[in-house]
């Protein structure tokens, strides 16, 4: 049985100094490539779905796609994570179809656009966790805003972390996992011109929070060997930017296990049918095109694996269940 609860993959990359890559899928090409990768790997693995995922594959074939992806790698420890629950709803939906890790992003309103106050996000996370830790599945709660240092967020203020509200946050909250804020957002145009990170701020916060596994989201790095094909192919995606891998393995040693890659997957998957479409116009199986979309994903998330330290950890990972974490709650008196 190879789902696992994502706590005991971040506590693992916590023993061993690396994070842990979580891409986002919403079908079977996605989630077929990033286990290829994470099996030529031999590493642990976050699949994670979006509520845009499950609404874009109707929640049930999702769920039968990951347990799939299980099911055909049984020494590959995998977690099924929600990404940026909006509401106990959400959470209460992705727990019923079997995940084993959610996340509730209280640090926008429902409508995911607006920011919430401080005691709005502590509410909506305690909530969360008093639903979920009784049934031994791991949460991920975010402080503060995503958004570019020089563009902002929301209501147009910068958001970055608050180490003292992290601090205060986690204090009250228990959370397993906590996503910071530092300057980075989601999508290919993350910075207009160099990046600028607020990196540091991991190192405090980890200072801090020495047993918190934290979050980085919006860690795609935009290669430009990728950009290059899609502009190449008809596509156009001008000053496309991402956060640099050397950014991200150097807060690593500060505490980062989880680093969240949808948007690389995405550049990767259309160059290479772009390319298909380009050189091939005669194709019209979609085999033809998926094929080598689902080869460049595959060859992507191996590289991400390699340089984010995972690779050749999967052996190592204890094959515990949600009712296993259920007793680790009680004993530390978590629940
Ligand atoms: O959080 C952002 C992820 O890239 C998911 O994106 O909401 O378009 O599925 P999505
Ligand atoms: P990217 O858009 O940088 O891939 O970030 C994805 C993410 O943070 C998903 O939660
Ligand atoms: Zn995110």
């Amino acid at each position: 049985m190879a789902l696992v609860p994502m706590r005991i993959l971040l506590d693992a990359a916590k023993k061993g100094t690396y994070a842990v890559g979580a891409f986002n899928v919403n079908n079977m090409e996605q989630i077929q490539a990033i286990m290829a990768a994470a099996r030529e790997m031999k590493s642990p693995v976050i699949i994670q779905a979006s509520r845009g995922a499950l609404k874009y594959s109707n929640l049930i074939y999702l769920k039968h796609l990951m347990l799939a992806a299980v099911e055909e790698n049984p020494d590959i420890p995998v977690a099924m994570h929600l990404d940026h629950g909006n509401s106990l709803d959400t959470v209460k939906m992705a727990i019923g179809l079997g995940f084993t890790s959610v996340m509730i992003d209280g640090s926008l309103k429902e409508d995911s656009k607006t920011p919430t106050t401080f005691e709005e996000n502590l509410d909506i996370t305690r909530r969360v966790i008093d639903y979920a830790r009784p049934l031994g599945v791991t949460v991920e709660a975010e402080l503060g805003t995503l958004g570019g240092i020089e563009d902002g967020v929301g209501s147009g203020t910068v958001n970055l972390t608050d180490p003292d509200q992290a601090e205060e946050f986690v204090a009250k909250t228990n959370v397993d996992a906590l996503a910071v804020a530092i300057g980075t957002s989601h999508g290919a145009y993350k910075f207009k011109e160099e990046p600028k990170l607020a990196l540091g701020l991991v190192k405090e916060i980890n200072r801090r929070l020495p047993d918190t596994a934290l979050v980085m989201h919006g860690s795609s790095s935009v290669p430009q060997e990728l950009v290059d094909i899609v502009n190449r192919y008809g596509g156009r995606m001008p000053n496309a930017r991402g956060v640099p891998m050397t950014a991200i393995r150097s807060v690593i040693p500060w505490g980062v296990r989880k680093v969240n890659v949808d948007t690389d997957g995405r550049i990767a998957i259309t160059g290479a049918i772009r390319k298909v479409f380009a050189e091939s116009p005669e194709k019209f199986d979609p085999r033809d095109y998926l094929k080598p979309a689902r080869d460049a994903l595959a060859a992507l998330v191996a590289g991400k694996m390699r340089e984010l330290g995972a690779a050749g950890h999967a052996g190592e990972i204890e094959q515990k269940s949600l009712e296993d974490m259920k007793a680790f709650y009680r004993d530390r008196g978590l629940v």
